[in-house]
Formats: structure tokens, C-alpha cells, sequence
């Protein structure tokens, strides 16, 4: 068991450079099944989202070969069963992306009911919507889900939500049926863009990514192809943070600051320094930080995966801050374990209001999912004293080098093995 360990109170600065996009990256290894050529994908991060979508490629019979840290090819031709292996679908919510891909290229798909960070109620009802507009059959047997189609064929889809996922999946499903695809109320977030930049750069004819309306006219083949993973704009805002947080100045480099525009303004109504440059970001301090409120939407609008962040940061502002996220059911979890910190943080309905504090205290506190385990190392980085950070799992799921990047800005924070760190005190104690 591992865990984070930070001494905090201290301010970061230099440089930091971000990493591919994880939520693009887990999307576009799983539409390697649909290449017909091997493909080579630069800027992958090596995040454990990602060593588990390349295990399952390897299980189902790909071919992966890491050229160096962040290049891999990938030759999916192996894959002769669209079938995910059960345990390894459920571990995560981006295996429904393996849905979209295995029926696109075998108008068949078999993989269990997507896990991944506890949020609540996390339905796939519009992607089946999609599945059956093209023509596939599904049903959920014994946790599983097929699909079956005798062809594809493209069709209006219309989603009764907007959703990340489900816009990405009908892409998938759709970039090789016969026709012509029209996808209403889809998603417009920066990595559905990617992905339809990485189907198109393949061969696939998509437009409108980034749109409400996406339009998809089937292709037959997808050709082999290099290509750059976007970086990930929820690690640069969660540096933007951390940096504000502790009254730093930091310059956060490979970031396309069109992707942070939200955050960007938030933190200029927190007041907060932000300076943008064409592919870099600086956050510096301005005075104390102010209150304000702010809502998560859809993009262009303010990420829920920033949302635990932001609201860490207000604990620190003067005044009261109202922080509302009603976009999944359960994102508030790391509010209890902000108040073992000294927080001033209630959760009311779909909303966090927070009083802000002089300072945070040290605690040994849990990552609840992702974004809340990154939230808790920005409060430690922040707090006055010595905090602990277990289930870190959590974090590694979506932050590459985490720890080396925050020490390279001169955190005091190290990842340690549970056993060794207590045999380490228990020494210092004697
Ligand atoms: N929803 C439905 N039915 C569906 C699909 C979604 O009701 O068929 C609902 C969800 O329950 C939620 C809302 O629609 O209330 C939005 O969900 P969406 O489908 O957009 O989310 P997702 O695709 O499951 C992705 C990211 C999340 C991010 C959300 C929202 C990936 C792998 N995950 O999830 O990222 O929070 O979009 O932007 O791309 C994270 O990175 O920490 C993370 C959780």
C-alpha cells in the first residue's frame, strides 16, 4: 500500500510541462481497434488508465510496443474476438469505449458494465441509444453487455444528454458504417475533438467535432497514422490550482489555453494572477484570495473534473463561496476529509458552501476517485504541517508523474510504501 506524504505550507515555482490528455488518450487507444494499419500514438501518458486499456488490447491479441515513455504502437489486427475479458471491463468506466470500436469494426461487442471512479448513477442509456440507431441489438446479461448488428448503417442520433462518453461511442460506432451519421446534442469537450482529429487523421470523415451537431459519413478503411495526443487540460488546471493555492508563481507548459478559458476566469474572479502565453500558462499571486461562486457545465463551461479542485482553493479565500456540480450524483466526497484539515465546507443538495479559513492543518485523509485524491494533495501542498494521502491509486489513474512534477517546483512530497514509511518513523521515534 502507498501513500502520498507532503509537508506543505511551502511555495512551488518554475516550470512544470503537462502530459497528454487521459480522457482523450483511454477514447483513442480504444479506437485503435478500428485501424486496419498499426498506428503510433505520441504524447500518451503513462497513467494507469492507460497501462490497463494496453492490457486489455493485449488480452484480446494487439500487438503494443512502447517506443519510448509517451510513443506506442499499437497493431490491433490480432484481435480476431470482440470480447473484453469481464473483470478487466468493469475496473473502469472507459472500457464502454471498447463497445463503440469492437462494434464498429465486428458489428459485435461484448464487455461488461463499465466501473471507474465512484461518481454515482453513471447510466449508459445514451450510448445504447446510439448502438440502435445504427442497427445493433443489445442486450445486459450476467453484468455484461452485447451488441449485435447484421450491418450499420448511419442515422440521426439525438441525445436526450449531453455526454462525453456517449458522443465518443456513437463516433466509433459510426466512422465505418455505410452512410451517412448525423450526432444532435453532442458533447464539445476538447477530447471529443481529439478523437474525431485521430479518426479523421486515419481517414475518417467527421465533421462538426466540437459543435453541437457532429456529422459522420462511413468509410471503409482507416489507414495507419502518426499521431499527438492533445494535453491534458485537467492536469494543467489542477497545476493552475495547486499553484494559486499555495500563492505561487508557475509557468505551465504544452497547454492549449483556448481548453482553460473556465478555469482561466475563475481563478481571475478568485484574483488570481493568470498571464497566457500561445501554448503556456502563468499563474502568479495577486493579494488574498477573493470568494465567488461557480457552477460546472459542459464545455465551453466550467469542468466538473475541476470542480473538487476549485472548491479546495476557496477554502482558502475570503468569504463565503457557493460551489455547484450537478452533473454526477456523488462528487462531493472529499469535503469530509477537507474538514479534517480545517476546512469550512458543507455539502447542501448539489452544491458545496464554504467559508473560507486562514489556513489549512496537516491531516492523514483517503482520495475518495480522482479529481477529489487531487483536490487533498493540493490542500496538502497548502496546509500548514504534515499531510497523508492513502488510496493514491486513485490519483495515478489520470495524473502522470505527479509527484516528480510537483517536486520539481519544490514540493516537500515523496510516495512511500506504507510499511517502510512507519518502520522510517518508527526509527525517527526511537
Ligand atoms: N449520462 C447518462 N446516460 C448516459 C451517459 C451519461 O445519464 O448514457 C449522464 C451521467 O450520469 C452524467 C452526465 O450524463 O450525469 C455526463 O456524463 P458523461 O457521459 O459526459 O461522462 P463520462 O463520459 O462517463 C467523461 C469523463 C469524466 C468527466 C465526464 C464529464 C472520461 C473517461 N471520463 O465521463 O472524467 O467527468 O466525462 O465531463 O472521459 C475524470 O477524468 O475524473 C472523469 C470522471
Amino acid at each position: 500500500m502507498e501513500k502520498f506524504v507532503i509537508h506543505g505550507g511551502k511555495q512551488l515555482s518554475g516550470e512544470v510541462t503537462i502530459s497528454g490528455a487521459k480522457n482523450a488518450a483511454v477514447a483513442i487507444v480504444a479506437a485503435t481497434i478500428l485501424c486496419d494499419e498499426p498506428v503510433i500514438l505520441e504524447n500518451c501518458p503513462q497513467i494507469s488508465d492507460i497501462t490497463f486499456c494496453m492490457k486489455i488490447l493485449k488480452s484480446m491479441g494487439a500487438d503494443i510496443k512502447v517506443l519510448s515513455k509517451n510513443k506506442i504502437r499499437f497493431d490491433t489486427r490480432g484481435i480476431v474476438h470482440p470480447k473484453v475479458p469481464y473483470e478487466m471491463a468493469r475496473v473502469m468506466r472507459a472500457s464502454s469505449y471498447f463497445l463503440g470500436a469492437l462494434l464498429g469494426r465486428f458489428h459485435e461487442a461484448h464487455v461488461a458494465l463499465p466501473g471507474g471512479c465512484d461518481l454515482g448513477d453513471r447510466p449508459i442509456d445514451q450510448h445504447l441509444k446510439a448502438f440502435r440507431t445504427l442497427g445493433a441489438n443489445d442486450s445486459i446479461d450476467a453484468g455484461e453487455v452485447h451488441l449485435n448488428a447484421d450491418s450499420l448503417v448511419g442515422g440521426l442520433i439525438y441525445f436526450d444528454i449531453n455526454s462525453v462518453g456517449a458522443t465518443i461511442n456513437a463516433m466509433l460506432a459510426s466512422v465505418k458504417a455505410d452512410g451517412y451519421t448525423v450526432i444532435e446534442n453532442a458533447a464539445k469537450e476538447p477530447h471529443v475533438v481529439d478523437v474525431a482529429n485521430f479518426l479523421n487523421s486515419m481517414g475518417a470523415d467527421i465533421m462538426g467535432a466540437g459543435t453541437d451537431t457532429i456529422k459522420v459519413r462511413g468509410v471503409k478503411r482507416l489507414k495507419g497514422v502518426e499521431y499527438a495526443i492533445i494535453p491534458d487540460q485537467i492536469e494543467a488546471g489542477t497545476f493552475m490550482v495547486a499553484a494559486a493555492a499555495t500563492k505561487s508563481d508557475v509557468l505551465i507548459k504544452n497547454v492549449i489555453p483556448k481548453h482553460l478559458e473556465s478555469i482561466t476566469a475563475a481563478l481571475r474572479k478568485i484574483e488570481v494572477g493568470v498571464e497566457e502565453f500561445d501554448d503556456a500558462i502563468r499563474i502568479y499571486p495577486i493579494g488574498e484570495l477573493k470568494r465567488t461562486t461557480i457552477k460546472t457545465m459542459p464545455h465551453p463551461g466550467f469542468p466538473t473534473d475541476m470542480q473538487p479542485q476549485i472548491s479546495t482553493l476557496l477554502t482558502l479565500a475570503q468569504g463565503a463561496s457557493v460551489v455547484t456540480d450537478d452533473i454526477f450524483d456523488n462528487r462531493f466526497r472529499y469535503v469530509n476529509e477537507l474538514r479534517r484539515m480545517g476546512a469550512d465546507i458543507v455539502v447542501n443538495g448539489k452544491a458545496v458552501i464554504i467559508q473560507g479559513v486562514e489556513r489549512l492543518k496537516g491531516a492523514s485523509v483517503m482520495a475518495p476517485d480522482l479529481r477529489a485524491g487531487a483536490a487533498l494533495v493540493i490542500a496538502g501542498l497548502a496546509a500548514e504541517g504534515t499531510t497523508e494521502i492513502g488510496d493514491i491509486h486513485y490519483i495515478e489513474r489520470g495524473y502522470e508523474d505527479i509527484v516528480e512534477k510537483l517536486q520539481s517546483l519544490g514540493a516537500d512530497i515523496k510516495r512511500v510504501t506504507i510499511d517502510d514509511y512507519d518502520d522510517e518513523e518508527v526509527k525517527k521515534d526511537a
